[in-house]
């Protein structure tokens, strides 16, 4: 009996010193282990004599069931110290100011692009997408692009595989692609991207955005085409622009132009972004190119179109005076946010 309070004393000063979880774990395989006091005990039960053995075996499951419950309830008390302690390093402070979400707004090319498409919906144009990524037949060859053009050339063109597969350097990719699968009328925008590889300046870029125009009907003229660009610069800038047209050549239209408006931001005095011509180029267009229409599985005799294809970039240029058109892609915010 004297030996069975010993463990007691003993698994008592132990656990006062336990300091963790581990702790506990370590005194319970000490004390309650095979090789611990208390099975060792059990062990010598059968030497003690029958007449103290009831007593001295009811001591020993005592002690065994105290310790069990010593252990227990000193683990309980651990673990909720620790929930405490892991609570108090998760206080939140209510009373700090609360910080402020950052809001993005639309680009100002997507804006102006949105809205040069909302107004030739207006003008009755409906809008289809070509892919950025395309074959160099409805890029080239289907409009009327001769083998050799230098358009085609590497210098000129980013090219993915071989010479089959390109970055579009048009949205003209739009035509052939919506001719083979429709009958006029047609009258479509295409807005997009557009890639070429050149060196980049002030006032061109690797990829801009175009919108893209198709007008396929009978008796399609050239007055319409001229009519209908005048239109829609005045709806885009809301006042009187100048506009002029000059004659160009594109494989894919006959005959061809370019068109300029008066730069609005020197009103045709002369400044840097009108490279001092008191003009800017917007767009290309033209009637489209019998060879053209045939490739679309159009009959040219029955039926004329035209189109055009117009730089996004130029017109926010002038219309918001940017000397720059890497400003676009730059992403500085104090760019950025003047036009958000
Ligand atoms: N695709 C021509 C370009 O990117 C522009 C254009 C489109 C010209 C349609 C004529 C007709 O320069």
């Amino acid at each position: 009996m004297e030996q069975l309070q010993q463990i007691r004393s003993s698994f008592n000063s132990d656990l006062k010193e336990a300091q963790s979880l581990t702790d506990l774990e370590q005194l319970e395989v000490k004390f309650l282990g095979r090789k611990g006091p208390v099975q060792g005990a059990m062990k010598l039960l059968k030497e003690v004599s029958s007449a103290e053995r009831p007593k001295v075996g009811k001591e020993i499951n005592e002690i065994k069931q105290e310790i069990e419950q010593a252990l227990q309830d000193k683990k309980a008390s651990f673990e909720s110290l620790e929930l405490e302690e892991k609570l108090a390093g998760e206080t939140i402070d209510t009373t700090l100011p609360g910080r402020r979400r950052f809001l993005g707004a639309e680009h100002l090319i997507n804006k102006e692009l949105d809205h040069a498409i909302d107004t030739l919906r207006e003008m009755g144009f409906s809008v289809q997408y070509g892919p950025d990524i395309e074959s160099s037949y409805y890029n080239f060859e289907a409009l009327n692009f001769p083998p050799d053009h230098p358009a085609m050339d590497m210098q000129d063109t980013f090219y993915i595989d071989g010479k089959e597969v390109l970055l579009r350097t048009h949205t003209s990719n739009i035509q052939v692609r919506f001719m083979e699968g429709n009958t006029p009328p047609i009258r479509i925008i295409a807005p997009g991207k557009a890639y070429r590889n050149e060196s980049i300046s002030r006032r061109s870029h690797v990829f801009f955005h175009q919108v893209e125009a198709l007008y396929v009907d009978k008796q399609v003229s050239f007055s319409d085409l001229m009519a209908t660009l005048e239109d829609f610069f005045q709806r885009i800038f809301h006042e009187k622009v100048e506009v002029r047209f000059r004659p160009s050549y594109f494989p894919f239209v006959e005959p061809g132009m370019e068109v300029d408006i008066g730069c609005l931001v020197c009103s045709g005095e002369g400044c840097p972004i009108c490279k001092h011509t008191g003009w800017l180029e917007v767009a290309g267009a033209g009637m489209v190119h019998p060879e053209v229409l045939k490739n679309g599985g159009i009959d040219p005799e029955e039926y004329s179109g035209y189109a055009w294809g117009m730089g996004i970039e130029r017109l926010v240029m002038l219309k918001y005076g940017i000397q720059d058109i890497r400003t676009f892609t730059e992403n500085d915010m104090r760019f950025l946010k003047q036009f958000a």
